[in-house]
């Protein structure tokens, strides 16, 4: 497949309205959110978002959320309740994807035959031209192949995806970096399923209680069955095997420069990850700062570059710093530890 690639911004109408053809002929686009780029097609249309599964390479259990520049989405789901409507108007639109029992009029493909439906009304003003100009809503998983870290830059997106959809069009990079936070609303209490960008503590002040699901900061086995399928699959992941250190920083540190010099010394080549704070202190090994610890929101964005930066210089072994597990750092931590296939050492 020829895929045509577009730099433009938010005012290139003519460029976003030949993406929105493509939507409208049941074709595939990748563009840009202020979170991660999105793989999208027409959400209405059922083989239309089956391709979506092939260009990805995605697990057909895995479901899609829908991308909506309206508020009215009452056609796409069978009610909206009381806390749903109260985060759509404090955090849409926004990074948060919030899930409720679907209509009819959602395929199954798009939601891997669940009876709810992730739905998000994306702030970027491509991705809203371009679903306002298809005149439907857009169903998108993020535009990475499945398994490797989600798309932040247009670069990522050719790398992953060229040859295998219609259009990608962008060039910004996402402000967020981290995939939206998702929440279920169809029990009785609000639970995330994905840690993100609005962090519990933003759910709270808007709506009271929020629960965390159980399963996000844990390893999965074999016959653990999350209510956000997607979290189940290793994801975001660089090449080479990672480990997460975690402790004071100088035992961190001291652990880390340690097993550098031995793999340096079999002649391995060791990649670090940390945070301005230390980063100096580290002797060998390629690294990278991911942004200071006390800007986490820096950190979000430059996550997922990080790690396919390690892979592109080609890195026998990854180590990185871990974060307190607490607002955005639950989000971070939670991506770093899928990356590192759950390999979390305390020192
Ligand atoms: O920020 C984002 O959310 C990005 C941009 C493109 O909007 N999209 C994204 O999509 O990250 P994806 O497909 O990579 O992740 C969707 C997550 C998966 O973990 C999936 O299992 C979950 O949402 N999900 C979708 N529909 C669901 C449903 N009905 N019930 C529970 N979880 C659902
Ligand atoms: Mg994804």
């Amino acid at each position: 497949m020829d895929t045509k690639v577009y730099y433009l911004d938010e005012d290139d109408m003519d460029k976003i309205n030949e993406a929105a053809q493509i939507i409208k002929n049941g074709g595939l686009v990748v563009f840009p959110t202020e979170t991660v780029y999105g793989l999208g097609a027409n959400a209405l249309n059922e083989e239309a978002c089956k391709k979506i599964f092939i260009a990805k390479g995605r697990p057909q259990d895995n479901p899609l959320i829908v991308h909506v520049a309206d508020f009215d989405i009452s056609k796409y789901v069978k009610n909206i309740p009381e806390m749903a409507q109260k985060l759509m108007e404090a955090f849409w639109p926004g990074p948060l994807t919030i899930i409720m029992e679907k209509s009819h009029l959602i395929p199954g493909a798009v939601t891997a035959g669940l009876d709810s439906v992730a739905i998000r009304m994306p702030s970027n003003k491509v991705a809203r031209r371009l679903i306002e100009l298809s005149g439907v809503p857009i169903a998108a998983p993020s535009a990475n192949l499945s398994g490797r870290p989600s798309p932040t830059t247009i670069e990522h997106c050719i790398e992953d995806l060229s040859g295998r959809v219609d259009a990608i069009i962008g060039g910004e990079r996402c402000e967020v970096g981290l995939e939206s936070t998702v929440v279920d609303t169809t029990g009785g209490v609000a639970t995330i399923l994905r840690p993100g960008g609005i962090t519990k503590e933003m759910l709270e002040d808007v709506i009271g209680r929020v629960e965390i699901d159980p399963a996000i900061m844990k390893k999965p086995d074999s016959n653990f069955k999350p209510k956000a399928p997607g979290m189940k699959y290793r994801h975001y992941a660089p090449k080479s095997p990672m480990v997460i250190v975690r402790g004071r920083d100088e035992d961190v540190i001291n652990y880390i420069n340690k097993r550098v010099e031995e793999l340096e010394k079999e002649g391995k080549r060791a990649g670090i990850m940390a945070a301005d704070e230390t980063m100096e202190r580290y002797r060998g090994g390629f690294k990278i700062s991911v942004g200071s610890r006390k800007q986490l929101g820096i950190i979000a964005a430059n996550l997922f570059d990080s790690l396919r930066e390690f892979d592109k210089i080609g890195i026998d072994y990854i180590f990185a710093e871990g974060f307190p597990e607490e607002g955005l750092g639950l989000a971070i931590m939670n991506r770093l530890k899928k990356a590192a296939g759950y390999n979390v050492i305390e020192v």
